[in-house]
């Protein structure tokens, strides 16, 4: 038995706005095993997003409790700062929901994947210049090497998410967190997206964690699941045995709206 590379037991996360308390994450518990791809799934708002958020430390801690967040092999709810900086990029990669949090745009593309080379794995110069080239290539930047040198808005909304790909992964995390990677964008570009998330985790050995409202996504590339709802995992296992099984009435519903041609049984009178 190998530990579990990520692991959050009974994780809350509150707000506090004008009309008081939300709590928008409410006793999460689950492992993230390495190599394997878990999907979060739940309808927006179920918290999500909140829960990979507070994870990877980017809320304010105040909102943020639990008994116990573990993951890359340190307890990362009392990582300070510093320490979560580090472990952010160079072990957890995470494609953010919202393209422009994660690329700058006053920035050349260039020049925000160098600086991830230059951060978390000292290279300079020629080196992380042919890094950030071979790493467009990779996602399938068409002239990456012309292509350093234009900004965020030169590129397209799926050539876009292939840098902010190409930028999560650039140190080879362990832990790749897409959270809705293909949610804005056009059904082929979409599929393109999700193949070269495969083809990079069956590379690089990544674990990934996908969210997604899209349970179509989720049925192509994950291992396991969980459903969220109301900031609370409902139902969680395999995706197979959920989507053949489901045992809530909440992911029934959330199936119900599924087109699924992979299920013979439904062929079969
Ligand atoms: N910064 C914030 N301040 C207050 N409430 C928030 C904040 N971020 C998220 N929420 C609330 O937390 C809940 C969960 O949000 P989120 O995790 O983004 O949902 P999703 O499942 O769609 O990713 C929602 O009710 C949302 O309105
Ligand atoms: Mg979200």
């Amino acid at each position: 038995m190998t530990a579990a590379l990520l692991s959050i037991r009974n994780l809350t996360v509150r707000f506090h706005g004008e009309r008081g308390e939300t709590v928008a994450v409410d006793g999460v518990s689950f492992d993230l095993n390495a190599g394997e791809t878990l999907a979060i799934v739940g309808e927006s708002g179920s918290g999500k997003s909140v829960t990979m958020l507070a994870v990877m430390g980017l809320l304010a801690k105040a909102g943020v409790t639990a008994d116990n967040i573990f993951g890359c092999g340190r307890n990362l709810l009392n990582a300070g700062d510093v320490e979560m900086r580090a472990i952010r990029g160079r072990q957890i990669g995470m494609i953010f929901q919202d393209p422009m949090t994660s690329l700058n745009p006053v920035l050349t593309i260039g020049r925000q994947l160098t600086e991830m080379f230059e951060i978390h794995l000292g290279l300079s110069g020629a080196a992380s210049r042919k890094g950030a080239i071979d790493l467009l290539n990779l996602v399938g930047v068409p002239s990456a090497g012309t292509r350093l040198k234009d900004y965020p808005h030169q590129f397209s909304g799926g050539m876009r998410q292939r840098v902010m790909i190409a930028m999560a992964v650039a140190c080879k995390p362990q832990i790749l967190i897409a959270d809705e990677p293909t949610t804005a964008l056009d059904v082929t570009i979409q599929a393109q997206i999700l193949e070269i998330l495969s083809g990079l985790q069956s590379e690089f050995g990544m674990a990934m964690i996908m969210i997604s409202h899209d349970l179509g996504v989720v049925a192509g590339i994950a291992d396991r699941m969980l459903v969220m709802h109301s900031g609370r995992i409902v139902e969680q296992g395999l995706v197979d045995d959920v989507f053949a099984n489901p045992q809530m009435p909440y992911t029934r519903s959330l199936l119900a709206a599924v087109p699924r041609f992979d299920l013979e049984t439904e062929m079969t009178p």
